[in-house]
């Protein structure tokens, strides 16, 4: 059974260009046959476990990566097509964060801070769905710092190859603003209605 490289539906964005969209994805397409590669590559080496143990290990390590990496990206692509929406005041996923933060703003302000996180990686909007609670987290990497159990609302991508064509290192701040521009909310309400 094999991992599928998904397609999607990605508009004009503001600030984001189409080339480094099409960069983006092909980055994307890596991560899905890594994850396949993954795979097939413990097949293989389990014909002679005890020889490979080493080589095992080090392969097995990296599927948290590829695996990781293959479906942030799809939240993330996901949130950016079709159109730019609004979250609905009337959505149980508004009416979530301002319970959790007292406001909207101040969930917003909290996950602007997390993205500006020195490093590679993640700020994520997760739903806890044993305390159907949200939380905001960094994720280093793809995988380190992803939390059990919990899915995935919101993914936003903070590699330097996500932006910096565009933005220049420096512009990582705008980067995050145009990225709140360009999101289709409707797909993340999607997401946490269907975490439920
Ligand atoms: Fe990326």
């Amino acid at each position: 059974m094999k991992f599928e490289e998904k397609k999607f539906n990605i508009p004009k964005l503001k600030g984001i260009s189409e080339k480094n969209i099409e960069e983006h994805l092909k980055l994307y397409a890596g991560y899905v046959k890594h994850s396949n590669l993954v795979q097939d590559k413990i097949v293989e080496l389990m014909t002679d476990s005890e020889k490979n143990a080493y080589a095992l290990g080090e392969v097995q390590r990296r599927f948290g990566f590829e695996y990781n990496g293959m479906r942030n990206h799809e939240v993330y692509f996901e949130s950016l097509s079709v159109a730019p929406s609004e979250l609905s005041k009337e959505g149980e996923l508004y009416k979530s964060i301002v319970y959790l933060w007292g406001s909207f703003d101040a969930w917003l302000a909290q996950f602007k801070a997390i993205a500006m996180t020195r490093g590679i990686g993640w700020a994520m909007l997760y739903l806890d769905r044993k305390e159907h609670r949200l939380l905001n987290t960094w994720v280093d990497e793809q995988h380190l710092g992803q939390l059990q159990d919990c899915t995935l609302v919101l993914g936003l991508d903070m590699w330097e190859h996500s932006f910096v064509a565009d933005y220049q290192p420096s512009g990582k701040k705008q980067y995050v603003e145009d990225f709140f521009e360009n999101l289709n909310w409707q797909k993340v309400e999607e997401n946490f209605n269907n975490a439920k």
